[in-house]
């Protein structure tokens, strides 16, 4: 299997509960390493370049509220099939939906405060680092 990048954010919701040490700790004790990480406070105009596909979307609004509403933890993490074993880490988008044990089932509030993002495909990954890391930036992958 190949060694992947994949881009993830702790939300504004999780990083408020001080869990940032114990969502890493699940990344790591799954063999993802943090190639790049970095606390932000994301601005309105690149969190509505950031989710520009759910535009039109009812919740985008709400989306884009919650998510400049503090600090978030944006990372670049790799290792092997990283994307997919992200997206299982992290469980459904819906806390509600997640298996227990999965990220969003153990600090997850609501769809909207789902604790973490995570890329979903290879391709939403480049995209997505690109956005917040220059490549120098981006270490150990
Ligand atoms: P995320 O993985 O960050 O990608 C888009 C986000 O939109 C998703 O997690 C959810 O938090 C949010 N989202 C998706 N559907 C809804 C919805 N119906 N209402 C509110 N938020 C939603």
């Amino acid at each position: 299997m190949a060694i992947e990048k994949t881009f993830s954010i702790i939300k504004p919701n999780a990083v408020k509960k001080n869990v940032i040490g114990k969502i890493i700790t699940h990344f790591e004790d799954n063999d993802l390493k943090i190639a790049a990480s970095q606390l932000i406070n994301l601005d309105r105009p690149k969190a509505e370049e950031f989710y520009a596909e759910h535009k039109e979307r009812p919740f985008f609004g709400e989306l884009v509220d919650f998510m400049t509403s503090g600090p978030i933890m944006i990372m670049c993490l790799s290792g092997e099939d990283a994307v997919a074993k992200n997206r299982n880490i992290m469980g459904a988008t819906n806390p509600a939906e997640a298996d227990e044990g999965t990220l969003r089932k153990l600090y997850g509030d609501s769809l909207g405060e789902n604790a973490v993002h995570g890329s979903d495909s290879p391709a939403s990954a480049d995209r997505e680092l690109a956005l917040f890391f220059s490549t120098k930036e981006i270490c150990n992958a």
